[in-house]
């Protein structure tokens, strides 16, 4: 495993299938050992490196999967000290413990998500064969709401296939009127119109908090090249990527994000005010106050976005807002991409249509933040089962489009 890819990580220890690394900053220490329930709690048997900045790191160690285990490090040989980047924490007679799950596929499984990924290929969203795409979409949902799917490599290379051919499509596509819209991770898109490709929080999944999936550098370097413009509503890993927005930055390309949620960005971004609507290459940008409520009352700002593309598309993008009454727009939308993961802590998905249309509908739907693996099933993972049940009720029509897939809008 690679020094930086783990240093910088926000969630410790890195699990791969049934493979655990550990990495923990201890500047002071002579030693450090990694000791729990998948070693007898034995000292010396996983002792980790020192690397530079007072970082220590393990080798990769193999243990029982699936399965859950406890561990804390061993400083010195003589003091215990429970890893500071694992939230996940016990007690039992023993006493306080981190620890960490595993993942082991069932048999059959990545077979299963090729034929998956074909039958998509061929019901693609708008035209395809719409049971088809129901049956893909709750084959997929049975995995991805699995608590600990986000440890799979099966799954994180299913999604490296899709955003690879996503990839080869945005750079092949030609557009001559309306917009292409592609979804990428999470609430993450990316919007090709006649003279500019866009995104709008898009995320490659190797920096979220909680996921840190080990996919290949070139796929954030491969879309710093396609986009002119990176546009993000709040700075969360799972909607701000700093490996992309760097790379976009060195290629003099702009990403705009919001003013007043500057902290945390770094130097190359270009702030916008809220409500002062600023032109770029022929398209207005208009970005409005915004509330992301969680974790019982904390508070951080982020903006929605109304975008007006060259090509006449008037686009809006929620971000993490938790829909305070005042979510408004100029005139309804042309395509709306609300936040719809469950967790708001003051309407229910339901209620939450109700206040998406109270200012009129919006001409197209397409449901954002939908099984985010950082999160957890019933936490703010939504299925795509449940997305489509609320949307197949509501009078708008609507889109679900699973990562790498893309739907024309005319
Ligand atoms: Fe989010």
């Amino acid at each position: 495993m690679d020094a930086d890819f783990l240093i910088g990580h926000e969630t410790s220890p890195y699990v791969c299938d049934d493979t655990v690394t550990f990495f923990v900053r201890k500047p002071d220490a002579r030693t450090v050992d990694a000791v729990g329930s998948f070693n007898g709690w034995k000292k010396g048997e996983c002792p980790l490196k020192r690397h530079e900045d007072g970082w220590w790191i393990s080798d990769p160690v193999k243990v029982a999967a699936p399965g859950r285990h406890r561990y804390r490090f061993l400083i010195d040989g003589e003091t215990y000290y429970d890893d500071p980047l694992n939230f996940n924490k016990t007690q039992n007679k023993h006493g306080p413990a981190t620890f960490f799950d595993t993942w082991a596929d069932i048999p059959g499984m990545a077979a299963q998500l090729d034929g998956i990924h074909t039958s998509l290929l061929h019901s693609p969203p708008g035209s395809g064969n719409p049971w088809i795409r129901d049956m893909c979409t709750s084959f997929l949902d049975d995995y991805l709401q699995q608590p600990n799917v986000n440890r799979s490599s099966t799954i994180r290379n299913f999604f490296v296939k899709r955003v690879s051919q996503a990839l080869d499509e945005i750079r092949e596509t030609r557009v001559t009127q309306g917009v292409q819209i592609w979804h990428i991770y999470n609430h993450g898109y990316i919007f090709k119109t006649p003279t500019l490709c866009f995104g709008v929080d898009v995320v490659t999944a190797r920096h979220i908090w909680n996921l840190a999936w080990d996919i290949p550098e070139d796929i954030p370097y491969q879309l710093a090249g396609l986009l002119d413009l990176l546009i993000v509503t709040h700075n969360h890993s799972d909607h701000s990527d700093p490996e992309l927005i760097a790379h976009m930055i060195d290629l003099k390309k702009v990403v705009i994000v919001t003013a007043t949620g500057l902290a945390g960005f770094m130097p190359g971004v270009a702030p916008i005010e809220d409500d002062s609507p600023r032109a770029f290459r022929g398209q207005m940008i208009h970005a409005r106050r915004g509330d992301h409520v969680y974790d019982q009352g904390r508070n951080v700002r982020c903006v929605t976005y109304e975008i007006v593309t060259d090509s006449g598309v008037r686009i809006y993008h929620t971000g993490d807002h938790d829909y305070a009454e005042r979510l408004v727009w100029s005139r309804p939308p042309d395509i709306l991409i609300p936040k719809f993961d469950g967790v708001s802590p003051k309407y229910p998905n339901e209620k939450v249509l109700e206040i998406l249309f109270k200012y009129g509908d919006a001409g197209l739907i397409i449901p954002g933040h939908i099984n985010e693996l950082a999160h957890y099933p019933l936490g703010g993972r939504t299925s795509l089962r449940d997305a489509a049940r609320q949307f197949q009720s509501c009078r708008v029509p609507y889109q679900i489009l699973l990562w790498g897939e893309s739907y024309r809008f005319s």
